[in-house]
């Protein structure tokens, strides 16, 4: 590769995503002209109400779902399917449940045969996550016997188990009680850190996304678009320095107020 060429591809963006429109059936615009780029190693969390197309376009982004207009680049080449470093987490777990946690971890590095992945590898590369997650000493549990934040846990170790460029998360910790919800939070902070992946997450809570992200996109609705945007300067860790971001807080909360208008809670959350 030539000097320039390594350069160019240096400096590409890990996603760009340009004009993209989505409809589903019916013709009703589910969102539109949505465009922003996430670099390697950034952190950008997507605010927006319910129903404003948060999931759907992190489903397009996912190659889960056809959008209808604009494109979206990964690495620089088109995607339209989903893509082995390209991680997924919902709000909800989804494990197999007649699976333990090893083996759900395991799950999508055994899936292609074609990559002749050996069962050293398997095992290796499933310790290594599930060491991340503290969660290699319950290898042999079943989900019916963990708690929700262990079960995200799991999903989180299963996402990063092919070592993902990037995380799109849905959500992921939206269903758990308020500590663990804080602990999960640090969690991911921890692996953002050291194993340097990318993460678009989406939530419905400013403080979350004033912890979490570098960047902070909101999206209004009907049909989905992207409203502003900001910059989060401050270092890690921010949990406990929220206060000094409390300027920046009242102005998405303003701003959401305004997109969100009755869906907005009193706490900056929205429905
Ligand atoms: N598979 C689908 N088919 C048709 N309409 C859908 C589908 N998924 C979502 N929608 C609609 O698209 C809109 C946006 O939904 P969604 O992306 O889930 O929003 P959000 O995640 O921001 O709450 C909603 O009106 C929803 O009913
Ligand atoms: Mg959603």
């Amino acid at each position: 590769m030539s000097g320039t060429a390594r350069h160019q591809s240096l400096n590409t963006p890990l996603l760009q995503i340009n004009n993209l429109s989505k409809a589903y059936q019916g013709n009703r615009q589910v969102f539109a002209d949505i465009n922003f780029e996430v670099k390697a190693h950034e952190v950008i969390c997507l605010l927006g109400a319910s129903g404003c197309g948060k999931s759907s376009l992190l489903k397009a982004l996912a190659g889960l779902h056809p959008v209808n207009g604009g494109e979206i680049l990964f690495k620089g080449k088109p995607l339209h399917k989903p893509d082995a470093s390209i991680g997924l987490v919902f709000q909800a777990p989804c494990l197999l449940p007649w699976l333990n946690v090893h083996q759900n971890t395991a799950f999508p590095l055994t899936l292609h045969r074609e990559s002749k992945i050996s069962q050293a590898e398997i095992q290796t590369q499933t310790d290594t996550v599930l060491q991340w997650v503290g969660l290699r000493d319950s290898a042999d549990v079943y989900p019916d016997q963990l708690s929700g934040g262990m079960a995200q846990r799991v999903a989180l170790a299963r996402a990063l188990v092919k070592s993902p460029d990037i995380l799109l998360m849905d959500e992921p910790f939206s269903a758990l009680d308020a500590i663990t919800r804080l602990n999960m939070q640090q969690l991911l902070l921890k692996l953002i850190a050291h194993r340097r992946n990318a993460v678009l997450l989406v939530t419905h809570d400013i403080d979350e996304a004033l912890i979490l992200g570098d960047r902070i996109i909101l999206m209004g609705d009907t049909p989905g678009r992207i409203v502003r945007e900001w910059q989060i300067t401050m270092p890690q860790p921010r949990a406990k320095h929220l206060h000094e971001l409390i300027e920046t807080r009242m102005a998405i909360l303003e701003e959401l107020s305004e997109v969100a208008g009755e869906h907005l809670l009193p706490n900056g959350a929205v429905v």
